[in-house]
């Protein structure tokens, strides 16, 4: 109930968001998926999340990478402040309860966006994809990302199913320097570093017009070293097991 409150508060704090208040006033069973109401505002109930406007696709998400994700909005290592209003006063237990939830919520993808791609440019969203590009230190998306790009459990989420202005905005956050998520070493910020504009631009297209199919990758597809070059992935492994 405790938590419940705070999500009200979060509510009342974001007034801005349509219905917020509204839904706010009324009497709801004290359930997660009741409490999480105030997330699928923005994030969709069902498929529509993500694809025509920023908001990401959460929904399935491994659930180490939401956990994370979380805590960096909580504790101001990813920006976003209206997530941060949100999360503020939420235990790391709590928040690992909402990313269990949404981990477990399997529903369907959005159709995958239209855009005109040049035959360069699939060519180059392929190569680093399936081999990236070694003489730079670019590991193929791929070995971390899983073979079919649908995430590796439980910290690399799947880079399909997201939208374009998404994919652009992370990456450009990483190329750009900001602080964005934090973690050290940030393998996505050094690796997101060493694109090419053409590399970043053939890249996000391609994710953004591929349809999501599959499943998440085990945890033992990742190798090692590949693991050791994100904080992420390190940081957490180490923390909670
Ligand atoms: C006001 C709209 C809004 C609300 C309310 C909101 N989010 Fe978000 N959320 C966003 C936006 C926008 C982003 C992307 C921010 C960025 O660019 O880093 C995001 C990102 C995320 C991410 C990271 C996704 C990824 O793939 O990296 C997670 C996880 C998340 N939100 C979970 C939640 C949860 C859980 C709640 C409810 C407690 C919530 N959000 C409430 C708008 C919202
Ligand atoms: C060494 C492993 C590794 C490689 C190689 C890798 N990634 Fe990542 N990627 C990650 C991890 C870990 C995260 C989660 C970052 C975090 O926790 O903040 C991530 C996150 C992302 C995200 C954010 C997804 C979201 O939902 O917010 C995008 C986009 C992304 N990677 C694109 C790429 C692309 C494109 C490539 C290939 C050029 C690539 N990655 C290669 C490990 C990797």
């Amino acid at each position: 109930m405790k938590y419940f409150i705070l999500i009200l508060i979060g509510f009342f704090a974001t007034a801005h968001i349509a219905n917020a208040t509204e839904t706010a006033r009324v009497a709801v069973p004290d359930t997660m998926d009741e409490r999480v109401k105030a997330c699928t505002i923005c994030h969709g109930e069902e498929d529509r999340a993500g694809r025509d406007a920023y908001y990401p696709r959460i929904a399935g998400k491994p659930q180490g990478y939401l956990f994370n994700q979380l805590r960096n909005f909580r504790d101001g290592r990813r920006h976003y402040q209206p997530m941060a209003i949100l999360l503020e006063n939420m235990s790391d237990e709590y928040l690992q309860e909402i990313a269990q939830h949404f981990a477990t919520l399997q529903l369907p993808f959005p159709p995958p966006e239209q855009i005109h791609m040049k035959p360069g440019e699939v060519s180059l969203a392929e190569l680093l994809v399936n081999t990236g590009v070694p003489e730079r230190d670019v590991p193929a998306c791929g070995a971390c990302h899983g073979d079919n790009l649908m995430g590796t459990s439980p910290y690399i989420p799947g880079l399909l199913g997201l939208s374009r202005a998404y994919i652009s905005a992370q990456l450009g956050g990483w190329r750009n320097g900001g602080l964005m998520r934090g973690q050290t070493p940030d393998c996505m910020s050094e690796i997101a570093k060493q694109l090419t504009d053409d590399e970043a631009i053939a890249i996000t297209k391609w994710l953004a017009s591929q349809p999501a199919t599959g499943q998440q990758s085990p945890a033992s597809a990742l190798s090692s070293e590949l693991a050791h070059r994100c904080g992420s992935i390190v940081m957490e492994a180490e923390g909670s097991q």
